[in-house]
């Protein structure tokens, strides 16, 4: 269980431990490292969309980041700690907020009564059991064993067959549904995420601030087509088919 010892108990004098544990300090860490992982699914998803130019170019993207060698394990572990840090400020915030008065607490605050915010830990840990079930399918490969052994030649080098595997894995319709309820979670959290980081950010005008959560909504929203058009094309349209081989 996380225990939530005063600001002064955990950091003693130092400054920077000091602004770490403190509300604001906090509420920085949540909205920074929340925009680091936003940068992440932005950037996986583009990565993840040339499967729509076929087999060479996505096992050619997959080849590239795997040639990164040692600096792939840093990002890796650089993305664990990011993805360790939000979740361990993001319980901290939490139990400070059930500490004051909660009734207090919503009244003042208008965006914390949608359904996103509500269910933010909720959709927060799907999201968490989601990506360690897609590690273990995709990056250690053990869902499917099979995935494993799937290889293909790519300009005289033999390769990893990503391709064929995401056409397996995505032909599988109780794959799909896990993996169409995942990213519909991870939206309704960043729907919320992203709109109260600009609260965080301190954006106090009314109008500005609802246009930055408008946009917020719609870069989750378009997270979640473009992530889920990939299992849907496989499964529904037959992307792949005669392709993966
Ligand atoms: C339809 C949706 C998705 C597809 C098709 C997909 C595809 C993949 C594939 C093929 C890999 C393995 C790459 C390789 O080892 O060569 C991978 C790894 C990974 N994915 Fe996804 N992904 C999807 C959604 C997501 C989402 C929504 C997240 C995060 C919230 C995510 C996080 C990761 C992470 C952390 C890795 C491990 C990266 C690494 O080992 O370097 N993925 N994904």
């Amino acid at each position: 269980m996380i225990t939530s010892p005063s600001s002064s108990a955990r950091s003693g004098t130092n400054p920077i431990l000091l602004w770490m544990f403190s509300s604001i300090g906090k509420k920085t860490i949540v909205a920074a490292t929340g925009i680091l992982l936003v940068f992440f699914v932005l950037g996986h998803l583009l990565g993840n969309m040339t499967v729509f130019l076929g087999p060479d170019v996505l096992n050619a993207y997959a080849q590239k980041l795997h040639d990164l060698g040692p600096a792939l394990w840093v990002i890796r572990i650089g993305l664990l700690g990011i993805l360790v840090g939000h979740i361990y400020f993001t319980m901290l915030l939490w139990k400070e907020n059930q500490r004051s008065n909660p009734k207090k607490y919503i009244a003042a605050d208008p965006i914390k009564t949608t359904v996103f915010a509500r269910t933010m830990r909720l959709s927060g840990l799907v999201v968490l059991s989601f990506v360690i079930f897609h590690l273990a399918h995709f990056t250690v490969r053990v869902v499917d064993p099979s995935y494993q052994v799937m290889r293909t030649q790519l300009n005289g080098q033999e390769v990893h067959n990503v391709y064929a595997m995401m056409v397996k894995g995505f032909s599988n319709g109780p794959v799909v549904a896990i993996y169409v309820v995942g990213l519909f979670l991870l939206t309704f959290h960043l729907s919320h995420g992203l709109a109260s980081l600009f609260q965080t950010l301190g954006i106090t005008n009314r109008r500005i601030r609802s246009n930055y959560e408008l946009a917020g909504r719609a870069i989750a929203w378009l997270l979640f087509v473009g992530y889920v058009s990939i299992p849907i094309s496989v499964l529904f349209f037959g992307l792949g088919k005669g392709l993966a081989q």
